[in-house]
Formats: structure tokens, sequence, C-alpha cells
């Protein structure tokens, strides 16, 4: 019997370093993109108001990581290490790993999303108990879609009414959903 899946609680990509996310990282997430309307508009939540928002949240993250169902991390570009990027949250559904990702504004199209989820993929794939590294996003977010490619996805179709991103509209939306498997 393999030992379970889990996520190193740090490790460094090319350009990036990545770390178990805690919950004193709540104002600069909060400061940096938790209230930006423009980087929540596919995501399943809606701008935080209060910090208190994202210490929930954090919170939460952090009994998924002690669980072992999730692993938050955020990102920080080796040249600026003090500057929180975004984060990264791989979850494990038996042989499966599901990812989600956000980055602040100022760190788009830098190829930071594509690097690190790289990383990711091969390294659940590299685990003998996963078999599937898979991801969706809305189908009007091109720049997520990219970034599955990028990291080795292959595209599956459209799964149809599939999620609500509440920051559009209420009514579930159709998705993408890209997979890499073994
Ligand atoms: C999606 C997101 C994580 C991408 O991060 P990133 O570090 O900027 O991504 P990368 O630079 O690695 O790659 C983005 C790719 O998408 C492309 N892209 C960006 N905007 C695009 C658009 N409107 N249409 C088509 N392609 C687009 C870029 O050109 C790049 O591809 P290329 O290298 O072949 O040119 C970032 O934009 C973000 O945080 N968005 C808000 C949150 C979000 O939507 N998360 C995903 C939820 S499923």
């Amino acid at each position: 019997m393999n030992d379970p899946y889990r996520l190193p609680e740090h490790f460094e990509t090319a350009r990036f370093r990545l770390r178990r996310v805690n919950v004193d990282d709540a104002q600069s997430i909060f400061d940096s993109y938790a209230t930006d309307a423009d980087v929540t508009r596919y995501l399943s939540w809606t701008p935080h108001h209060s910090v208190t928002d994202t210490v929930t949240f954090l919170e939460f993250a952090a009994l998924e990581w002690d669980q072992g169902k999730g692993f938050p991390l955020v990102a920080f570009d080796l040249q600026k290490p003090a500057e929180i990027l975004g984060m990264f949250y791989p979850q494990l559904s038996g042989h499966r790993v599901s990812y989600g990702y956000v980055l602040r504004s100022s760190a788009w199209g830098k190829g930071c999303a594509s690097e690190v989820m790289h990383w990711l993929v091969d390294h659940a794939l590299s685990h003998p108990s996963i078999y599937r590294a898979e991801a969706f996003c809305d189908v009007e977010n091109p720049a997520s879609a990219r970034v599955m490619e990028k990291a080795g996805m292959e595209r599956e179709g459209i799964l149809r009414r599939y999620f609500t991103h509440p920051n559009i509209s209420e009514s579930p939306r159709d998705c993408i959903i890209y997979s890499k498997v073994r």
C-alpha cells in the first residue's frame, strides 16, 4: 500500500517558490488580490469585503492540508521573495488531483501559472496512486485554458452547466475540462 499523495510544504520551480499557505498570509492576500473583481471574475467566490473573509477561507484551507484533502500553496517570485503572487490549490480525490489557481493581476502574463502548474501536474502523476491530474475553467476564461495546455494537459471537452461562477451569473455555466493521465 502506498502512502497517500501529499504536496511538500515548500518547494521551488525554476523561477518561483511555493510554500504551504497559513492564516498569517491573510492580510497580504487580502491586500494583493482578494478584493479585486478582475481577479475573481471567473472564480467560485466573490471579492472579499474584509480580511475576516480571507481568514475564514485560510482556516478552512489549513484544515484541508492537515486532513490531506487539499494542499493550498502561496507562490513567490524567487527574485522578489516578500511579495505574494497568488495561490495554487491541488485537491485530492482518490486517484485524481484537481487544481485551482489565482494570481494578483500584476503577476499575470509572465508564465507563472503555467510553470507552477507544469511542476504540480508532473509531481502528481509521478506518485504511484495518482492516475489523473485535472482542472476546468469557464468557457470565457481563455488565459486559464491556455495555462492548462501549457501544463501538459489535454482538452477533453465542455462540461455543460457544470459550475456556478457567481461574479458572472447565478446560473451554472459551461466549463472546459482538461486533464493529463498516465
Ligand atoms: C488564469 C491565470 C492564473 C493565468 O496566470 P498567468 O501566470 O498570467 O498565466 P501564464 O502567463 O502562465 O499563461 C497565460 C497564457 O494565456 C494566454 N492568454 C492570456 N490572456 C488570454 C486571452 N484573453 N486569450 C487567449 N489567451 C490568453 C497568454 O498569452 C499565455 O499564453 P502564451 O504563453 O502561449 O502566450 C491568471 O490570469 C489569473 O489569476 N486570473 C484570475 C483567476 C483565474 O481566472 N484563475 C483560473 C480559474 S479556472
